[in-house]
């Protein structure tokens, strides 16, 4: 997501600061005050997605993760008002690269992982920077509790493919997986994205998988 710099964009998140972490999670209890679920978003962009399913589970604690300041910036002053007015404290956000997720969060401490319409890097020279390349799942998997679920939104055939060999290559239990999300079972109760609504709204088809990270035979 390219934007134009943002004026004050430095202010705007020290006004937002209470909802920002910035020094390594020791735990999320500790984090959130309680010890709820985790669901972790990489990549949330301008936040329509966080925002949407912190409203929608507000027993569920969220971490949005995302790589440009001044993208996290909207989405941090979107969940701010949102909170606030909802009277609920369940959303934090982390600007950082997704690969220096283990730095920041403790291991095994993550019941959920979403990925929405991750960048698909199309170049084979690029594949390593794939959110769904194997180097990405060993990070998942290294955050993710015994048992945890990775689910993937996108539009992007290219990448859905890639991903779903990818997981199969890693093990992952699949869950369940289609490649027209809004016209199937499984649309009841999507909470969309900023990219998943303009996609749809030009007729695109959305693809979808979930899958489930359990034990490797030699760990
Ligand atoms: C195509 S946009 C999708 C935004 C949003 N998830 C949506 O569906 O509307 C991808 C977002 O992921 C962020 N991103 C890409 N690679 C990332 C990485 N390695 N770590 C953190 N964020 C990343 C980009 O900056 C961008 O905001």
């Amino acid at each position: 997501m390219r934007m134009r710099k943002k004026k004050n964009g430095e202010k705007r998140i020290a006004a937002c600061a209470a909802y920002l972490v910035s020094e390594p999670i020791t735990s999320f209890a500790e984090l959130f005050g309680n010890e709820r679920e985790v669901h972790v978003e990489i990549g949330c962009g301008k936040g329509n997605f966080v925002c949407g399913m912190a409203e929608k589970y507000p027993e569920v604690n969220f971490l949005a993760v995302e790589k440009v300041s001044d993208v996290c910036c909207i989405a941090l002053e979107k969940a701010k008002a949102a909170l606030e007015a909802s009277g609920t404290d369940n959303v934090r956000f982390y600007i950082a690269d997704a690969n220096s997720l283990c730095d920041i969060i403790p291991p095994h401490s993550v019941d959920c992982i979403y990925l929405n319409f991750s960048d698909p890097w199309p170049k084979k020279g690029h594949t390593k920077r794939r959110l769904t390349y194997r180097g990405f799942l060993e990070i998942y998997r290294k955050l993710l509790k015994e048992g945890g679920v990775l689910k993937l939104k996108t539009d992007n055939v290219g990448l859905f493919d890639f991903s779903l060999e990818e997981f199969e290559a890693e093990g992952l239990e699949f869950l369940m997986q289609t490649r027209d999300l809004h016209h199937s079972e499984y649309a009841e109760g999507n909470v969309m994205t900023e990219y998943e609504k303009n996609f749809s709204d030009k007729g695109m088809n959305i693809c979808s998988a979930h899958v489930r990270f359990i034990k490797k035979e030699n760990e």
